[in-house]
């Protein structure tokens, strides 16, 4: 519904959502779902860029699900294209028989890769994608250790959780996790020659460690509260994997598809990758990654003998194929590039102003449609979440110490609703417990 807002009917939560967050408490693994009284609200559809919970309560989305609704939620060409292919064809035999929509996917994303001739693989989470990525690393480069940065984030996989740098990710597993990542410092932007001080600390541990086959990276970090490095900065990585010969893999899975304002955050810089990581908005809701390799790196694997080294049960699952390939169409037609960069500069405003006349709000940061409120501590910030809920907004805690609330919001967000929604939020941080 275009230009919907927020809409409130009973107390939230309500009481819809109260029993089922009962019934999760007494069958879901702990650990999972955070629950309070207050805490959270149960979805039941979304249109464009609201949600409508269990109790007819509409929320205004903030968070893009993660980012995963770039193109809306509920996009109706999106669940017409999975609910045609259901009714075909819901699943094949992904390495074996394969699909036509499968091939007309490899072929849109080779299309759209910053490399041309790229090849890619397909999987279901970003996680996975990660994977594939590290096990081409070793079979292009021979070796088995890999550069990752300080509160990076890749998926909670072994693999991933073994690149990841967010401590408290790892610690539980510690005594699993084999220690072959180095991790150095992602560039901090307000610190002098952050960007040089960096990648002069790459180049050292690449030296100083022979057997790192790869260098991963996002270009803007996520979960540790939309870190954006200096210009330069990939452009710099780039040049020292060329000159060592080490695979760059980028994870784009945050970034990807436009939400900064180009089609993947690598392109601002002209970097190609070795390895591009997708995943979240590719396929409009359906769980679909991809890792999208440069022909060269790509094929360092050797034609399948009848049996796939990797795969999986989903891959190249043909209702993922086709909601990616409709979900492509809707990235492109609504220009979602260019809704971020017009996008950019309305949330920037908006935030900075808010930063200027509230002493609770530490640092503003972001680009296009991905961007940081940093707060003054966690304990706050998660006051506004269920404060925001209970205005009728959605919004997602996040960072290193849990200090940032993440905007991530639809690109087909319409004006007045952001203006709308961007009020709330001023609203709630202005005075989260009265809200
Ligand atoms: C940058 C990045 N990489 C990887 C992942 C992991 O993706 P998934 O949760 O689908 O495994 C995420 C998820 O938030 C992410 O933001």
């Amino acid at each position: 519904m275009i230009d919907a807002f927020e809409r409130l009917v009973t107390p939230i939560p309500g009481p819809r959502s109260r029993a089922l967050a009962k019934s999760l408490a007494a069958s879901e693994v702990r650990g999972v779902t955070y629950l309070a009284p207050n805490y959270p609200v149960f979805w039941e559809s979304g249109d464009g860029a609201t949600i409508t919970d269990v109790d007819g309560n509409r929320y205004l989305d903030l968070t893009g699900a993660f980012g995963v609704a770039l193109t809306g939620h509920g996009n109706p060409a999106v669940a017409r294209a999975i609910a045609e292919q259901a009714a075909r064809l819901a699943h094949g035999m992904g390495d074996v028989h394969p699909t036509a929509v499968k091939v007309h996917l490899l072929e849109r994303l080779a299309s759209l890769a910053p490399a041309a001739g790229a090849k890619s693989f397909l999987c279901s989470t970003g996680a996975e994608s990660i994977e594939f990525a590290l096990k081409t690393a070793m079979l292009v480069t021979g070796e088995p250790n890999v550069l990752a940065f300080a509160g990076g984030y890749h998926g909670l996989s072994y693999a991933a959780l073994e690149v990841g740098g967010i401590p408290k990710f790892r610690k539980p597993w510690q005594r699993q996790l084999r220690g072959t990542t180095s991790f150095v410092r992602f560039p901090d932007p307000r610190e002098p020659k952050a960007s040089e001080r960096a990648l002069e600390v790459v180049a050292k541990t690449l030296r100083k460690d022979r057997s790192i086959g790869a260098v991963l990276v996002e270009p803007i970090l996520g979960r540790a509260g939309i870190r954006v490095p200096p210009d330069g900065f990939l452009k710099g990585l780039r040049a020292i994997c060329t000159e060592r010969d080490t695979l760059l893999i980028v994870d784009e899975i945050y970034t990807g598809f436009g939400r900064t304002g180009t089609m993947f955050a690598c392109q601002r810089e002209n970097v190609q990758p070795d390895v591009l990581c997708v995943g979240k908005a590719l396929g409009g809701g359906f769980p679909i990654s991809a890792a999208i390799a440069s022909r060269e790196v790509a094929d360092a694997w050797a034609p399948s003998d009848g049996e796939a080294l990797h795969t999986s049960t989903y891959l190249g699952n043909p209702m993922g194929c086709a909601a990616a390939l409709a979900n492509l169409d809707e990235i492109e037609r609504l220009d979602v590039p260019g809704l971020a960069r017009s996008r950019e500069s309305q949330l920037a405003e908006r935030l900075h102003e808010l930063k200027r006349i509230d002493t609770q709000i530490a640092e503003v940061r972001g680009r296009g449609l991905l961007w940081a409120l940093e707060l003054k501590n966690p304990a706050f910030a998660r006051a506004c979440v269920v404060a925001a809920l209970g205005r009728g907004l959605v919004l997602l805690q996040s960072g290193l110490r849990g200090e940032v609330l993440a905007l991530a919001p639809p690109a087909m967000i319409s004006d007045v609703q952001l203006e709308r929604a961007l009020d709330l939020l001023a609203m709630v941080v202005r005075d989260p417990v009265l809200a």
